[in-house]
């Protein structure tokens, strides 16, 4: 197949949405590059395959700024302000050190045993249903990033709901009308918070944001604190949502490898690197524009601000880096997997995400010794476009 041949993935409709797998396999045996139409609606340039995934996620010629994106795309940043998944270096280096500063490991470990209690005030409330069945994703995977991510940024508990419904139609909504008004009640909100906290300040990481700002002259601007506030409330809880939600159910499909970790829970972090790997939450990487041409393969993908996307997906799922790439096993080497990303925007959220999946699937399996899936498989609808990947509903029952 010619390389700009354009392959419309949008027309693929419900079984590509469900699984894009084999698609990206069909794909990734003719080329490691390919000009796609992408279901958000632009033309871009889909790369496929491991190696060729790597490289472009640390190419500098692939911009992450939205001013070099072709106007031609058709396409509007999906931020409240400027934030280091926007920026190149140098910026991105300062606006990343910036906020490492305050993402310590330490201060991500300390939260262990308040996601622990979270995690057990949630599953209390769902196993007290009386009927013995729920959407997991309503009574736990949803609630629990949403809260920890809010917690440690400073969002009052009686905005979560809100928020939850602004973020995810600023990520997922098909359209770009109801995606641009969402972010502008997020961006509004933020401003209102962002300015009561600096009356206010408290023990969060939006008030130690902001104290870094007001005590360091214009290190981080005003647009910058609100763009990288917002970066990681979206960041904080969309993917984590999919981990938690794609993760279980990656367990309720092998009865086996759920028997294998329920005999031996020191198997869990190497069976939350496989559910990363097997069906990570992040299906293609955030948008890059080439700011002059690139070849890939023996394709060169145009300068001028193209959209190139990274199939994550498609390069965890390469047989050419991990042997039987369909097979879900969590005793597989862990590591190795691009679910994070790779290079200068590798996750900052990453030992977070980590934690509260282990967690809370462990809390899940020691609560729940009869879960089960409750409902087909295939019945399951999943979310709609490129960036994220995970089921909408997982109905689960856990009275036999
Ligand atoms: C399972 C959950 C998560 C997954 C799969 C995930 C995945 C990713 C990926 C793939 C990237 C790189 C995107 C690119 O290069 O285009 C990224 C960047 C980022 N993530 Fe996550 N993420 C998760 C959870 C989190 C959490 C919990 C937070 C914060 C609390 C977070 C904050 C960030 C930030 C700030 C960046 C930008 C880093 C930079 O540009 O230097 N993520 N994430």
């Amino acid at each position: 197949m010619a390389a700009t041949e354009v392959i419309d993935l949008a027309a693929m409709g419900e079984d590509f949405v469900r699984d894009p797998y084999p698609v990206y396999a069909a794909l990734r045996e003719r080329g490691p590059v390919h000009k796609v139409r992408i279901p958000e609606g632009a033309e871009a340039w889909l790369v496929v395959g491991y190696e060729a995934g790597r490289a472009a996620l640390v190419d500098p010629r692939l911009s992450k700024q939205w001013r070099n994106a072709s106007p031609t795309l058709g396409i509007s940043a999906p931020s409240a302000g400027p934030h280091m998944l926007n920026s190149d270096p140098p910026d991105h280096e300062r606006l990343r050190k910036l906020v490492v500063r305050e993402f310590t490991p330490r201060r991500i470990e300390q939260l262990a045993p308040r996601v622990q209690q979270i995690t057990d005030e949630l599953l209390d409330a769902m196993t007290e249903l009386p009927d013995g069945r729920a959407d997991l994703v309503e009574a736990l995977s949803f609630p629990l990033p949403i809260a920890v991510i809010c917690e440690l940024l400073g969002v009052p508990t009686l905005d979560r709901d809100a928020f939850r419904t602004w973020t995810s139609t600023t990520l997922t909504d098909p359209d770009p009308k109801a995606r641009q008004a969402a972010t502008g009640e997020v961006s509004k909100y933020l401003v209102e918070l962002l300015e009561s906290k600096r009356r206010d300040p408290s023990d969060d990481l939006m008030s130690a944001l902001i104290r870094t700002t007001d005590e360091d002259g214009d290190r981080l601007s005003a647009d910058e604190l609100l763009g990288t506030a917002w970066l990681l409330l979206v960041a904080g809880h969309e993917t984590t949502v999919n981990l938690i939600s794609s993760g279980v159910l990656a367990l309720l499909t092998h009865p086996d490898q759920l028997a294998a970790l329920r005999d031996d829970m020191t198997l869990m972090d190497g069976a939350v690197e496989e559910m990363l790997r097997y069906e990570g939450p992040v299906e293609a990487a955030t948008f890059r524009f080439t700011t002059e041409p690139v070849e890939i393969g023996s394709t060169v993908v145009p300068g001028g601000g193209e959209l190139v996307l990274v199939s994550l997906a498609d390069a965890n799922h390469d047989q050419a880096r991990f042997a039987d790439p369909g097979r879900f096993d969590i005793r597989r080497p862990a590591g190795g997997h691009v679910a994070f990303g790779h290079g200068i925007h590798y996750c900052l959220g990453a030992p977070l995400a980590r934690l509260e999946a282990r967690i809370a699937i462990r809390a899940l399996l020691e609560r729940c010794p009869d879960l089960a899936l409750d409902a087909h498989p295939a019945a399951l609808t999943w979310r709609n476009g490129m960036l994220m990947r995970g089921p909408h509903q997982l109905p689960v029952r856990w009275k036999s």
